[in-house]
């Protein structure tokens, strides 16, 4: 898996190792803190889990320390079980889901985490996500119609409806996102991936009726051509989805719109 570049923002200092429990099947985590509003530097806590007292997932290990070690440790979490989307991190140089990674899979010693990259951090590994979702609105991700409301439903063809398949699966967690370079420098004027895959998922819907105003809507320097292909969003998806490739696809909507 691809590993990723860590913000140079996120220069920390040596932060407290709590104590070690004493039973035999004990895993260190190494976890990112900073409190934007204690005037603090982010620093490195080192917490010790008792595996044998502790469910499989990194997210099983991140619940215990919080109910056992330190209630102060912030994190989002919800589902518990990768619908939600809240708990992504970057666990290990991966963006991934905490509850749906085995503190197994975490090769080493040592499990690292982090919040997801070039993000503004709330607070520990909680990252703030306004502009993310804002990006999301703004591909305006409704069916947009013009004839008239039917009577029961708007119809669509099996083949219609696979068409979809691969895009309304994503749980906008910002792993893709927060994986991109591109989306790293210019977060503030390129969509990134998840955006893009929403806007795509909207365009090939055969019931919606503003696919122009949708192109229209893209064909900017930023929003859509600051993707240069690196594929790092497709590597990171937890979902096992495509971003990169629903970006290929919108590019070359646009191509064939004018020839
Ligand atoms: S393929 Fe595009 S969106 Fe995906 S990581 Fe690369 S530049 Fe970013
Ligand atoms: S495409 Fe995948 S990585 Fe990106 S937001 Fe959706 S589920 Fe998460
Ligand atoms: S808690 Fe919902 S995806 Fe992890």
């Amino acid at each position: 898996m691809a590993q990723f570049t860590l913000p140079k923002n996120s220069q920390y200092t040596e932060g407290k190792a709590w104590p070690k429990p004493s039973g035999k099947n004990v895993t260190a985590f190494r976890i990112y803190r900073w409190n934007p509003d204690d005037g603090a530097k982010p620093r490195i806590d080192t917490y010790y889990v008792d595996r044998d007292d502790c469910g499989p997932m990194v997210l099983d290990a991140l619940i215990w320390i919080k109910n056992k070690v330190d209630s102060t440790l912030t994190f989002r979490r919800s589902c518990r079980e990768g619908i939600c989307g809240s708990c992504a991190m970057n666990i290990m140089g991966q963006n991934t889901l905490a509850c749906t990674l085995g503190i197994d899979e975490c090769n080493g010693d040592t499990v690292k985490i982090y919040p997801l990259p070039h993000m503004p951090v709330l607070k520990d590994l909680v990252p703030d996500l306004t502009n993310f979702f804002a990006q999301h609105a703004a591909v305006e991700p409704w069916l947009h119609t013009e004839t008239p409301q039917p009577e029961k439903e708007w119809r669509q063809s099996p083949e219609e409806r696979s068409k979809l398949d691969g895009l309304y699966e994503c749980i906008l967690c910002a792993c893709c996102s927060t994986s991109c370079p591109s989306y790293w420098w210019n977060g503030d004027k390129f969509l990134g991936p998840a955006a893009l895959l929403q806007a795509y998922r909207w365009l090939i819907d055969s019931r919606d009726e503003s696919t122009g105003e949708r192109l229209d809507a893209l064909h900017d320097p930023f929003k859509l051509y600051r993707c240069h292909t690196i594929m790092n969003c497709t590597n990171a998806c937890p979902k096992g989805l495509n971003p990169a490739k629903a970006i290929a696809e919108i590019k070359k909507m646009m191509v064939e719109r004018v020839v």
